[in-house]
């Protein structure tokens, strides 16, 4: 039976600014593809249509789907003002059926959603909500849970030390569309007005192994281009120009782009017309189109936007650039 996603987009993705002045979050790309497709590309065969609830940069998204075929029907949905997470699911209730898969947007991890399917039907209730384990549970929900796997406590954000557990919200879910009848109108979020009611209908954790990644920020972002790059993602395009001996160390995914005498790597994520000249460095960063690193620029832990310039000898380190 066919299914609907939910892809909840509408943060402004302040953490990543100023690239985002220019760029919504879900188009930020990871190795050359949106974030948002690093969540609809895996989706389970039966899902054919995805609702993507936005409230900024509408227009570049539009643009994007409509230029792109992503292999499935995309609704976006604006939100005037921002509802929050609990409202933009409310907002878009129409379109949902009986069960739907609904994500935080800026997740990209391995879940496996066939199996976590089954989960959900084996154990029923009104939710299953995937969970990653992490040292420092501080900046996200954590839950308790009984021997069963059901959630028995949700906390968001605890303060440090007072976490119940190292479990947290993953932010991938599947839901029963009962859940709606416990969202209020109004700006809502699920994490804080949600799930802590809901704990006695049935909301059950579901582990998984491998990655996850919340690219919420520049840290994170990188880390989960690092992860991708080193599980095989890597690629040098044929149509590489490399000249005077440019170096590429590690693993990197290199497109388009001009080397120079210059060292890339690792983890560099190099778009197209990207001019990187003699003795320069770069490592640990994405460098998006047609930007140039200018003779012995270094630029490490960062991202580089689309047309910016690294001058002569600049060093760039943990930083966001972009032409605003
Ligand atoms: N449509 C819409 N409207 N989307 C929203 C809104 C809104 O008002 N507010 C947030 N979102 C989207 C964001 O764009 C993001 O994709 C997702 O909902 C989660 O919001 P974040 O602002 O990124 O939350 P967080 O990272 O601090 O915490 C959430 O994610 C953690 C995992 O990454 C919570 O769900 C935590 O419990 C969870 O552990
Ligand atoms: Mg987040």
């Amino acid at each position: 039976m066919a299914m609907k996603a939910l892809i909840l987009a509408g943060g402004l993705g302040t953490r990543l600014r100023p690239l985002t002045y220019r760029m919504p979050k879900p188009l930020v790309p990871l190795l050359g593809k949106p974030l948002v497709s690093h969540i609809i590309d895996p989706l389970p065969a039966e899902v054919d249509t995805v609702i993507l609830a936005v409230s900024y940069m509408r227009e570049a998204l539009d643009e994007y789907f409509s230029t792109h075929d992503v292999g499935r029907k995309i609704i976006l949905v604006n939100e005037e003002q921002p509802l929050g997470t609990g409202g933009a699911i409310r907002n878009v209730s129409h379109y949902l059926d009986d069960t739907f898969i609904a994500f935080n947007g800026d997740v990209v991890c391995s879940v496996d959603l066939n199996d976590m399917l089954r989960y959900h039907r084996s154990h029923g209730g009104i939710g299953t909500m995937a969970l990653w384990q992490v040292e420092d549970p501080s900046a996200f929900g954590v839950v308790g849970r009984d021997i069963r796997g059901r959630i028995t406590a949700f906390q968001e954000k605890p303060p440090k030390g007072e976490a119940i557990s190292s479990s947290i919200n993953a932010g991938v879910y599947i839901f029963e569309r009962e859940i709606i009848d416990h969202i209020p109108s109004g700006v809502v979020s699920m994490e804080r007005q949600v799930f802590p009611n809901v704990l006695g209908k049935g909301l059950h954790g579901y582990e998984f192994k491998g990655y996850w990644v919340d690219c919420g920020t520049r840290e994170n972002i990188l880390a989960a281009q690092r992860t991708l790059l080193d599980l095989g993602g890597g690629k040098v395009s044929p149509e590489l120009i490399r000249e005077d001996d440019a170096a590429l160390v590690g693993t990197n995914m290199v497109l388009r782009a001009h080397l120079r005498g210059c060292r890339v790597g690792p983890h560099a994520y190099i778009e197209d017309d990207v001019l990187i000249t003699k003795g320069a460095e770069v490592s640990e960063s994405m460098v998006f189109k047609g930007a140039l690193i200018e003779e012995g620029a270094q630029v490490h832990g960062s991202i580089i936007g689309p047309d910016c310039v690294v001058a002569k000898g600049e060093i760039v380190r943990d930083q966001v650039l972009a032409r605003t």
